[in-house]
C-alpha cells in the first residue's frame, strides 16, 4: 500500500493512476463528441488543473483553445468558502462555446464565483468539467455536466491538488489518514 507523508499529514493511495486515465478517456470520449464542431475554448482553474488539462485537452480531437484562470479558496484541508484570488483571462469568450476545467468540485464556491465572472463576458455557452466530484459536499446548482470521478467528503491530494501547497506532482491520487 503506497503511502505519503505531506508535513503533519499522512496519507494512503485512493486511486491509481491507471484508474485517473480510464475516467479520462471516458469524459474525453463525451466532449469529443458534444465539441467536435465547435472550437470550445477550454478554461483551466489554476493550480490544481494543471495535469487533468494536459492528460484531458490532448485526447481532444478537434479544433480548440485553451486559457487558463487563478482562483484560491482552499487553507489546509477545509474550503475557506471566500474566493482569495481570481486572475481574469485576457481572451475574448463572448459568443464562444466554453469548457471550465477544474481538478474538483467541493462545495462549489470556487465554481460558482468562476462562473459569475465568465457569464459577464457573454460566452455562447458555459460547460464544466472536473477531474474529481463531491456531491455530498457540493451546494451550488451549476451542473457539473464532465465529472470523470465522484468522490465522498475526504480530503485528497496528489494529481494536481495539494495540501498546503505539496503533493501536487503525485501521478496518483491519496487519501488523508485520519
Ligand atoms: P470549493 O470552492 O469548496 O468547491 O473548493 C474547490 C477548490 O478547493 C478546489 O478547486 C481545490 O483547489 C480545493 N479542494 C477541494 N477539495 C479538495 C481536496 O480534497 N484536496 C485538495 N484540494 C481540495
Ligand atoms: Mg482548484
Amino acid at each position: 500500500m503506497k503511502k505519503v507523508s505531506l508535513e503533519d499529514k499522512n496519507f494512503r493511495i485512493f486511486i491509481e493512476s491507471a484508474k485517473i486515465q480510464e475516467a479520462i478517456d471516458a469524459v474525453s470520449f463525451k466532449i469529443n463528441n458534444d465539441y467536435a464542431k465547435s472550437n470550445p475554448i477550454f478554461i483551466c482553474v489554476l493550480n490544481g488543473s494543471f495535469m487533468f488539462a494536459s492528460d484531458l485537452i490532448k485526447r481532444f480531437n478537434h479544433d480548440c483553445e485553451v486559457t487558463f484562470l487563478k482562483v484560491a479558496s482552499y487553507e489546509g484541508t477545509q474550503s475557506t468558502g471566500s474566493i482569495k484570488e481570481l486572475i481574469g483571462i485576457n481572451e475574448s469568450i463572448s459568443d464562444r462555446h466554453v469548457i471550465i476545467v477544474e481538478d474538483i468540485v467541493d462545495t462549489g464556491a470556487t465554481l460558482e464565483a468562476v462562473v459569475n465572472e465568465l457569464e459577464l463576458l457573454g460566452p455562447k455557452s458555459i460547460k464544466v468539467s472536473t477531474l474529481l466530484y463531491k456531491p455530498l459536499a457540493y451546494k451550488r446548482t451549476i451542473p457539473i455536466d464532465y465529472a470523470a470521478i465522484e468522490v465522498g467528503n475526504e480530503f485528497l491530494v496528489g494529481y494536481g491538488l495539494d495540501y498546503n501547497g505539496l503533493g501536487r506532482n503525485l501521478e496518483e491520487i491519496y487519501i488523508i489518514e485520519e
